[in-house]
């Protein structure tokens, strides 16, 4: 009852994908058994203090055969049986999706490779149908990272070099989170995403929408986003070819959230993020603009909300 408190968008007790609710059913089952054998542990120490006639005792020969060979092997071979099954990867299916997600210093590049959406780049939101299979082939271009959503299922190392995959499938539609789980640097606390399960028709739509160009905008926001150099790090598909060395941010205003699953998205958040990103962010790679008025700052973030 108490671990139901755990419950929530980043816990493995709300789970939301077959590999997830294996791994929920599993760990009860663990915890369960290893209850039952403490309780009985208890019992029998209750048993021996309460009972005068220990000098006496005979058969301990049999309950270290029993207690410490027979049922201890029985139990492994018991554990081995049912997990093994369970260790076997989904395989990717015909219809699904294929996300390749990059673990950068310190955000998520996140770029479909299938559907309507080939090619089209993301960062730090992962949108999946529910009820298709996805497979994630996970990278990352220098340091070590481990990519994680609890509700949806295991950890799998993003290593430098090689590509790891894992292939998921989510049962329900939700709004959910996953983090880094693998010390990566100064911010690896501040390395979350949000995951969002969609019902298939949705998640089409939203890719569709997604491949689009960005939205037409009002405001100096995108002439200062250019004069600031932005672009050289950014970029906004059919206003700043750009260079995608940060986040690709052509849909950044129809975001859950921003840096990384850290902060709202919100004007005042965005424009502070702008001048001064390591006070956020500590390792971050995006420079400083301390020096950038307010007021510039303020429109670049007016600009990029607009961009939906
Ligand atoms: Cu990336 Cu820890």
């Amino acid at each position: 009852m108490l671990l139901g408190g755990c419950a929530g968008v980043q816990s493995t007790f709300s789970t939301f994908g077959t590999e997830a609710e294996a791994l929920r059913a599993l760990g009860g089952g663990m915890f369960a058994a290893a209850a039952l054998i403490t309780l009985g542990v208890l019992a029998l120490a209750w048993h021996a203090v309460r009972t005068d006639e220990g000098l006496d005792f005979h058969g301990g020969l049999r309950i270290v055969l029993w207690l410490g060979a027979i049922v201890p092997t029985l139990l492994l071979t018991a554990l081995l049986v049912v997990s093994l099954p369970r260790m076997e990867p989904l395989s990717a299916a015909e219809d699904g999706v294929e996300i390749a997600v990059d673990g950068e210093q310190f955000w998520w590049r996140v770029s479909y490779r299938s559907g309507a959406g080939a090619g089209v780049e993301t960062a730090n939101e992962i949108r999946i149908p529910a009820g298709r299979a996805v497979t994630f082939e996970l990278e990352s271009p220098d340091v070590i990272h481990s990519f994680w959503i609890p509700g949806l299922a295991g950890k799998l190392d993003m290593i430098p070099g090689r590509t790891n995959v894992l292939t998921v499938l989510a049962t329900r539609v939700g709004s959910f989170r996953g983090a880094c789980a693998e010390f990566c640097g100064l911010s690896h606390a501040n390395m979350a995403f949000d995951v969002i399960a969609l019902e298939p028709d949705d998640f089409d739509r939203w890719l569709a929408r997604l491949a689009r160009p960005a939205a037409a905008v009002t405001g100096d926001g995108r002439r200062l986003f250019d004069e600031y150099g932005c672009p050289a790090c950014h970029v906004v598909r059919g206003h700043h070819p750009g260079t995608p060395i940060g986040p690709d941010l052509t849909h950044f205003g129809s975001r859950v959230s921003f840096a990384a699953g850290t902060l709202p998205l919100e004007i005042g958040a965005v424009s502070a993020f702008l001048r001064d990103p390591a006070a956020r962010k500590p390792g971050v790679r995006m420079p400083s603009f301390v020096d950038m008025p307010e007021r510039d700052a303020n429109a670049i973030a007016a600009y990029l909300l607009e961009l939906r």
